[in-house]
């Protein structure tokens, strides 16, 4: 993953270059670097930790006059977040900046430093540099090196790279990892992983497809495709609207995210219901058709939200679906038939196992959609349709909002495919329009509930382990508030189905054992009852969550009575959101950025 960014031009280098970590920072911030050619001159600082450390270094640093930079926050992959590892490497007179992974850095390396060349870092990036300047001796050009360069690199990368024998350049090379160049009306060059860093500060910009590579001077942007055939910029106008995402008065971006859902989810649901049909207009009519199986894949929360749509599409639509993590499907030989609809949920769009499996799909000649927050992103330019979720920007690292609007989409298109399949009846159609317009109520957090989870989450601070248990869709959701604890927590937690507990995990109740019971009344609600008194009976400390008061429990977290057990799920999401977001508050964690953890994984 990690985040680059770079800029040519005259005004304030440094501070451009740090702007533009900042608002890539969610992408890994075990540390950060810049390095900046200022006349024929090279300045380089790095920190590790956050960005606030490399801002304190380079407070003396001035960017006057036309300069060539490129900056890194770093997600660690290859080697421990030390300084040394941080971003840009040096060679001997040239510095880069990588995305990514170089699959065959080990073999270069050996090379490299058979022919005695010393490398400081324990990373795969800083055998671009050196092996760039092995090229540059015996090339007509930087560029006719760094071309060359490019084409000994096996792996993923995004790749910048400045040198002072052509100081006023910046070169790139793009496979596998985002990266897009801007422009503007004042002849600056911008480089980023997203178009975040650039709102604001181009008018137009080129998202790189892979293989390109090129250079960029004041008044050139030269970019070659994989067969090194020259080819012009596609440029398209760059949204001004800076989403600014501040916390506007909450304590974290987390706890913003819970308190936005209900305003999203009515962002997701608007134009696309009337009062007896669900409508996508982004989806051409006969995207369904001779499709007669669904195979979503996904990571991470969006993986949790597609298993919840696996039980909506074979429910109301009728439709065999399976769900697969990407990083398996990757790797096994899976049997991908052309009556398979194939469905990735991102919400970046950029997850690197996600987005190869959305090319294998594609290259077994499936149709493919994809569910994601981001457009423009490399799986939305990619798949055969896209379905925005419109969550906004998500700033926290564990997700929310994105996982309500995935839900809600999902909700939508198994209705929407039951229309087309008549799978279901017209007024149970309705009656779940009419359901789906309850969402956003059902997500409002009262201060009362808020409070009441504050206060219990000081006991859940310990013990051995939690399980998150629910039956039906409050599986998935007990799988996604498992991840949110652990994610920002650091406590152990798993999701379990209530009705498995006793095939294994119930060994392992005794008080200090928590277990977050998911009890909603319209499904299922006695078996599930069932289950959790099995556990009560065991001595396990239980908290319960359900309209339901329930007198088994140690603790029990009261939800509203609602019509239908999809209200139930959307509520019931938000109290275990809630509930991780106080326990790692009262532990006294980075809730927006927790430990080892990155927003967006570019690499796999
Ligand atoms: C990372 C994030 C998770 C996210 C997963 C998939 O691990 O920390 O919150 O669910 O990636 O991301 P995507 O953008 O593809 O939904």
């Amino acid at each position: 993953m990690c985040g680059i960014v770079g800029y040519l031009g005259e005004k304030d280098t440094k501070g451009i270059l740090l702007a533009g970590l900042k608002e890539l920072e969610y992408r890994g911030y075990d540390s950060a670097g810049i390095a900046v050619l200022q006349d024929h001159d090279f300045q380089s600082y790095k920190a590790i930790g956050k960005l606030v450390n490399l801002e304190e270094k380079t407070k003396e640093f001035v960017t006057d006059s036309f300069a060539a930079g490129i900056g890194h926050t770093r997600w660690a992959t290859h080697g421990k977040p030390t300084e040394l590892n941080a971003h840009p490497h040096l060679g001997e007179s040239s510095y880069v900046v990588h995305n990514g992974i170089i699959e065959n850095y080990a073999e270069l390396k050996k090379e490299l430093v058979a022919e005695g060349v010393t490398f400081l870092s324990q990373t795969d990036t800083e055998v671009i540099v050196h092996q760039f300047e092995k090229n540059l001796k015996s090339a007509a050009s930087a560029f006719e090196a760094f071309t060359k360069t490019v084409s000994q690199l096996e792996g993923a990368y995004a790749i910048l790279l400045v040198t002072k024998s052509e100081d006023k350049t910046i070169f790139f090379a793009k496979q596998g990892s985002p990266m897009l160049v801007g422009i503007n009306a004042e002849n600056e060059k911008y480089f980023a992983s997203s178009d975040t860093p650039l709102i604001g500060q181009c008018t137009d910009v080129n998202y790189f497809e892979d293989g390109d590579y090129g250079y960029v001077t004041k008044d050139e942007i030269a970019i070659f495709d994989a067969t090194g055939t020259k080819k012009e910029p596609i440029f398209q106008k760059l949204s001004t609207n800076k989403l600014s995402a501040q916390k506007d008065g909450y304590r974290f971006f987390m706890e913003k995210e819970i308190y936005e859902q209900s305003t999203v989810i009515s962002d997701t649901l608007l134009g696309r219901l009337t009062e007896t049909e669900v409508v996508f207009d982004e989806l051409d009519t006969n995207l369904f058709e001779n499709i007669n199986e669904i195979k979503l894949c996904a990571c991470g929360t969006s993986y949790h939200s597609a298993l919840t749509a696996s039980y909506m599409f074979e429910r109301h639509s009728h439709i065999k679906t399976s769900v697969e993590v990407a990083s398996e499907l990757r790797y096994r030989d899976p049997i991908l038939t052309p009556d398979t609809l194939f469905v990735v949920i991102s919400q970046s769009g950029e997850t690197a196992d996600t987005l190869e499996t959305l090319k294998m799909a594609k290259k077994a000649g499936l149709k493919t959609l994809v569910i994601c927050n981001v457009d423009n992103s490399s799986m939305v330019r990619l798949a055969d349709a896209s379905i925005l979720t419109r969550a906004g920007v998500e700033k926290g690292v564990a997700s929310t909002k994105a996982f309500a609007t995935q839900v809600t989409i999902f909700w939508m298109l198994s209705l929407y495919l039951a229309q087309k399949r008549e799978t279901l009846a017209a007024d149970e159609i309705t009656k779940q329009i009419q359901l789906l317009r309850e969402v956003p109520a059902s997500v409002q957090v009262s201060d009362t509930l808020h409070e009441r989870v504050k206060r219990l989450s000081k006991r859940y601070l310990h013990g051995h382990g939690f399980f998150f248990i629910g039956r039906d869709v409050f599986f998935p959701l007990a799988l996604e508030g498992a991840l949110k604890l652990k994610e920002i927590s650091y406590l152990h937690a798993e999701g379990y189905p209530s009705g498995e507990m006793k095939h294994g995990p119930i060994a392992l109740a005794d008080p200090e054992l928590f277990t977050i019971a998911l009890l909603p009344q319209h499904l299922l609600y006695e078996k599930s009852k069932s289950n959790v008194e099995e556990l009560s009976a065991r001595d396990a400390t239980v908290c319960a969550i359900s309209p339901l008061v329930f007198d088994k429990a140690d603790d029990y977290i009261p939800t509203q009575n609602h019509a239908d057990y999809m209200l139930e799920f959307f509520e019931m999401m938000v109290v275990v959101q809630l509930l991780s977001l106080e326990i790692s508050v009262r532990l006294g964690n980075d809730v927006d950025m927790p430990r080892n953890l990155a927003k967006s994984v570019t690499v796999e």
